[in-house]
């Protein structure tokens, strides 16, 4: 809910004036609690704090299981935190029920992940125009724009084809191109590279860095050095908690053999 003129606390930034950062999350914390007694509770994201600049791309690693996932969903408004504050280019997700959190996701934010997610039973270009047609855009104008971004992800000879003829790199490019329908202000990919060779790797981070020297603002979930190396700074994730990358982190030898349980006891059975 917007609240009413007058109300209760600090004016909101005049937009157009001063940069709104693309991402802003504060003290954000997830327990994932089992469905029976006996499992003990995960506690996923344990405070974490993060800030991306418009146009910033962010590298986040860590090991698996660290919470770097549940950190993505939860700024895609696909799951929500037990505490913290999370804001996408200024507007705030607390409070938000599945409808705004839905409107929010298709104008602010484009999502890939590692798995490409494609709709196998459309053409690459069908796939591209869908999310801006279900945003409300007129299908011509959606199909305009599907055709541009073909274009620009080098796929414009793939627009009749199916996802499921293309190779991997190939489809994880149509899958960024699909994220970028609406022109979201933020980029969210989870392991983007993770289901590709290393030409399909090398072909979706040239990609990446081409969007990024665009001006698109990028935060991007990654286990390998080399493509977090494309990003502007990595924030370095481990139980829960993420370094912001603005100050250098010493990493301790080892710090990879933590699993996502470390520092909780350990309640496997
Ligand atoms: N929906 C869920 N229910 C229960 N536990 C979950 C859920 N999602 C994630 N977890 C747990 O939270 C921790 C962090 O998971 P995740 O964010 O997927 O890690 P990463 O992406 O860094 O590998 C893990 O221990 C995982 O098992
Ligand atoms: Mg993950």
């Amino acid at each position: 809910m917007i609240p009413p003129a007058g109300a209760e606390g600090p004016p909101p930034a005049p937009l157009g004036e001063i940069a709104v950062d693309a991402l802003e999350v504060r003290g954000l914390r997830k327990t994932y609690r089992p469905e029976d007694a006996e499992g003990a509770p995960v506690r996923a994201l344990r405070g974490v704090d993060l800030t991306l600049a418009p146009g910033e791309f962010v590298a986040v690693m860590g090991p698996s299981g660290c919470g770097k996932s549940t950190l993505l969903n939860m700024v895609a408004g696909l799951d929500t935190p037990d505490e913290g504050e999370i804001a996408v280019s200024g507007e705030s997700l607390s409070g938000m029920n599945e409808d705004d959190l839905a409107r929010m996701r298709r104008k602010h934010v484009g999502i890939v992940f590692q798995f490409f997610n494609l709709l196998e039973g459309m053409s690459a270009l069908e796939n591209v125009t869908l999310p801006a047609v279900v945003a409300g855009t007129p299908r011509k104008q959606a199909e305009t724009r599907a055709r541009d971004l073909l274009d620009l992800l080098g796929l414009s000879d793939k627009a009749g084809k199916a996802p499921g003829v293309l190779s991997g790199g190939q489809r994880q490019r149509l899958a960024i191109a699909r994220a970028l329908a609406n022109q979201p202000t933020l980029l969210l990919a989870d392991e983007p590279t993770g289901a590709l060779d290393s030409a399909g790797g090398a072909e979706v981070m040239e990609l990446f860095r081409r969007l990024h020297a665009d001006g698109q603002a990028i935060l991007l979930v990654t286990h390998d050095e080399t493509v977090a190396e494309a990003a502007d700074r990595i924030a370095r994730m481990r139980d829960g908690r993420v370094d912001d990358g603005a100050e250098p982190v010493a990493v301790a030898a080892g710090d990879a053999t933590f699993g996502p349980l470390a520092g909780d006891g350990d309640p496997r059975p």
